[in-house]
């Protein structure tokens, strides 16, 4: 593997100390960087950065350099909350949108989740596979450079088992780091429409046992909502799915103030996901325990729900993290820069807590934080250069158009 020498770097971005996993509260504020700087990657890693008047002058003859021509270097943004795998769009339900039709009543239509897994049950697992991969692959184009990758399209154990499949073949066959989280419990399948007990037994006594068996899933997840799955329900699963060791990730306070982040953080939670419907409760809850709040702006942006009380859970030195949701019906774009800049903008986060939010604490969202997510002596080579910028700000604030120049994965520019 021939290693790499970026030079000229205007600056070089998202510095925190090897030994800092994740950002809480003010400390958010703080992105470390070098101007005027180099970084050298070997064997796929990180091996070592400095300012460019102290640049090494007896390097080896195999290193390939690139010159960064005033650009910025980031570490790749880390997307902790994702669902690529999916059989078909929903433009349909789009128009419905534009027409004046709530998510709630959409999914009362035929549309929403249903919708999605009926057509994920028919869809070969090949099928399911290469869609994915073209998104995935449209993602990394776009800066990310770790995911984490949702199931619950399936809504049956032979579904839900194809659709961990797929995401187990995209971790095989991409070099980015992948996580799973299993997702059943993401709306009552019609058959279980009267049923509810009898698809949470489903879940708990044939689902999750196979899964563990497989060590298909790294993560358990709920969308613990009104008319979805309740407090109890989530309980119940959560306690099922720590037996096998997963840990909870979950969609709380989506739609309306559901308890989900209580029972999240009762269960140790490394996320709980959404938020838009934050109350003081859920702030008080979370403020107590080690959970990240995972904020998914453009969800808020795409179906017109509100946007989450970023500054009430960071100014309660809360760890907030972002990510895009990327998914057939509430957000069907995976693309981070304007995830950030929708932070900025719409969940009034400064630059620097955006940046962080979608680099170093959406790794710690994964449990990614000794690999990916800043700029740090072994870490993976996972990052981004940009066009020139005048400054930082410029990235978020030039919404809806890249910045981003050159993707390096693993040390190679890609
Ligand atoms: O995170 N809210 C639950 N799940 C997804 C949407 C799923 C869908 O509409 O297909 C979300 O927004
Ligand atoms: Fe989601």
């Amino acid at each position: 593997m021939s290693d790499l020498l970026i030079t000229n770097i205007r600056s070089l971005v998202g510095l925190h100390p090897e030994n800092t996993l994740l950002l809480r509260g003010s400390q958010m504020q703080k992105l470390p960087g070098i101007e005027n700087a180099w970084l050298l990657c070997e064997g796929g890693k990180i091996k070592d950065f400095g300012s460019m008047d102290q640049l090494p002058d007896h390097l080896p003859n195999y290193i390939v350099t690139h010159d960064a021509n005033g650009g910025f270097v980031f570490p790749s943004w880390c997307d902790s909350h994702t669902h690529i795998v999916f059989a078909a769009s929903r433009e349909e339900e789009f128009v419905m949108k534009i027409d004046g039709k709530s998510y709630e009543d959409i999914a009362a239509a035929g549309g929403g989740i249903l919708n999605s897994a009926r057509k994920l049950q028919v869809a070969t697992a090949d099928d399911l596979y290469d869609s994915a991969a073209q998104r995935l692959t449209d993602m990394t184009r776009q800066g990310t450079g770790a995911v984490e990758i949702k199931s619950g399209y399936g809504l049956s154990t032979d579904s839900e088992l194809k659709m961990l499949k797929v995401i187990r073949r995209l971790k095989e066959n991409f070099s980015i780091p992948i996580k799973a989280s299993f997702l059943a419990a993401h709306a009552y399948p019609p058959e279980y429409k009267n049923n509810h007990e009898g698809y949470i037994k489903l879940i708990i006594e044939e689902m999750l046992p196979r899964i563990a068996d497989e060590g298909l899933a790294d993560y358990m997840d709920t969308f613990c909502e009104h008319g979805f799955f309740s407090v109890d329900d989530t309980d119940r699963l959560l306690q099922a799915a720590a037996k096998y060791g997963l840990k909870p990730k979950i969609h709380a306070n989506q739609l309306s103030v559901s308890g989900g982040v209580q029972v999240g953080v009762k269960h140790q939670a490394i996320s709980v996901d959404h938020l838009e419907a934050t109350d003081d409760a859920a702030i008080e809850s979370l403020a107590a325990s080690n959970t990240i709040a995972t904020l998914l702006p453009s969800c808020s942006f795409y179906i017109n729900i509100p946007f989450a009380n970023a500054r009430g859970l960071i100014n309660a030195n809360i760890p907030v993290a972002v990510a895009t949701d990327y998914n057939p019906g509430s957000t069907p774009s995976g693309n981070m820069n304007l995830v950030v800049s929708l932070a900025c903008i719409k969940l009034r986060m400064r630059p620097e807590e955006a940046i962080n939010a979608a680099t170093i604490n959406g790794a710690a969202a994964m449990e990614l934080s000794a690999e990916v997510g800043s700029i740090a002596k072994g870490k993976k080579a996972n990052l981004f250069i940009t066009r020139p910028m005048s400054s930082l700000a410029f990235l978020p604030y030039s919404f809806g158009q890249s910045q981003i120049e050159t993707i390096v994965l693993n040390g190679k520019i890609s």
